[in-house]
């Protein structure tokens, strides 16, 4: 089978410029040939799944891994989901500090009996694969954290992409593989909304952020607390499940999202091979490989869903 590859890099507002725009998209573009070239060579879905968010935890200007956004009290708390679609298994950490790949975690989680862990659990888990300390905080996220500060911290959400978006958004990384023998896996990973209170939960480590199946994978990008009241990645993989062609279930459940006014995006690849996107949010930084072509959905128009 033809092996199909989509990644994301947040969802938010219109970068600053045209050279914000083109900076996102050639890492973008880099990091799916690296993840891409690895499903050629026969790697698992889930395996590029992984390389992919680790190369996307790895790029500073994304809001997961390094770079990650503080909250509210000055502190980086990371949450990683990985699912395979073809064990229908899904397993992450909520909430976990001071490891470079969060999603590394969420893989060792696949194996275990408990499979999402969050704060203390997953800094036991970190302890128990001796997993090196790391710091994620980059200066450009503590400058951001020290401006809100003497805003009083009147921003609802901290920055989707470093540098080159001008209001304040909520940000993610994501990957959805197909590989050559059929099966499906999403990734997703997250600083979180940035600024919010110690304990808030994101939905990138639940089914509503990150959902994948033998029929179809998704992984969400947004406020969270829109994607969780949408359950939006989960709904999408049902629809299919149901019947639905994978753009159609986009298209449904996109128009349900603007209809309540959610701030969200989300990218997918159904069992066929067909690859899909959408979204509510003004821009959605996702990057996809047909198998010919390399594409993003950087410049679409605002409602765009394909
Ligand atoms: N979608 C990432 C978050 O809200 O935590």
């Amino acid at each position: 089978m033809q092996p199909k590859l989509i990644i994301h890099g947040g969802a938010g507002s219109s970068p600053k410029s045209k050279e914000g725009t083109e900076a996102v998209r050639q890492s973008l573009y880099k990091i799916l040939e690296e993840a891409y070239a690895l499903l050629c060579k026969g790697s698992s879905a889930q395996a590029a799944v992984v390389q992919g968010c680790r190369l996307l935890e790895d790029e500073p200007r994304f809001n997961a891994g390094t770079g990650s956004v503080l909250q509210s009290d000055g502190q980086i708390r990371m949450s990683a989901a990985l699912m395979d679609g073809s064990a229908q298994r899904l397993s992450g950490v909520i909430n976990v500090s001071r490891v470079q790949h969060p999603i590394e975690l969420a893989q060792a989680l696949q194996a275990s009996t408990d499979r999402v862990l969050s704060d203390y659990g997953a800094a036991e888990l970190l302890r128990e694969l001796q997993v090196p300390i790391y710091n994620p905080l980059t200066e450009t996220r503590l400058q951001e954290w020290l401006q809100e500060r003497q805003r009083n911290f009147d921003t609802p959400a901290a920055g989707v992409v470093a540098q080159v978006v001008d209001s304040p958004r909520s940000g993610t990384i994501g990957v959805v593989a197909l590989d050559q023998q059929g099966r499906l896996a999403a990734g997703t990973s997250t600083g979180g909304k940035g600024l919010e209170r110690i304990g808030r939960v994101s939905d990138s480590a639940m089914p509503a952020g990150n959902y994948a199946t033998a029929e179809a994978a998704v992984s969400c990008t947004g406020i969270g607390e829109d994607i969780i009241d949408e359950c939006l990645a989960a709904r999408i993989v049902v629809r299919v499940t149901d019947g639905l062609s994978l753009q159609a279930a986009f298209k449904r459940s996109l128009i349900e999202a603007r209809q309540r006014q959610r701030d969200l995006g989300a990218i997918g690849i159904d069992a066929t091979g067909e690859i899909a996107w959408g979204k509510t949010s003004q821009v959605l930084l996702a990057a996809y490989h047909d198998g010919t072509r390399i594409g993003d959905t950087l410049e679409l128009a605002e409602d765009a869903i394909h």
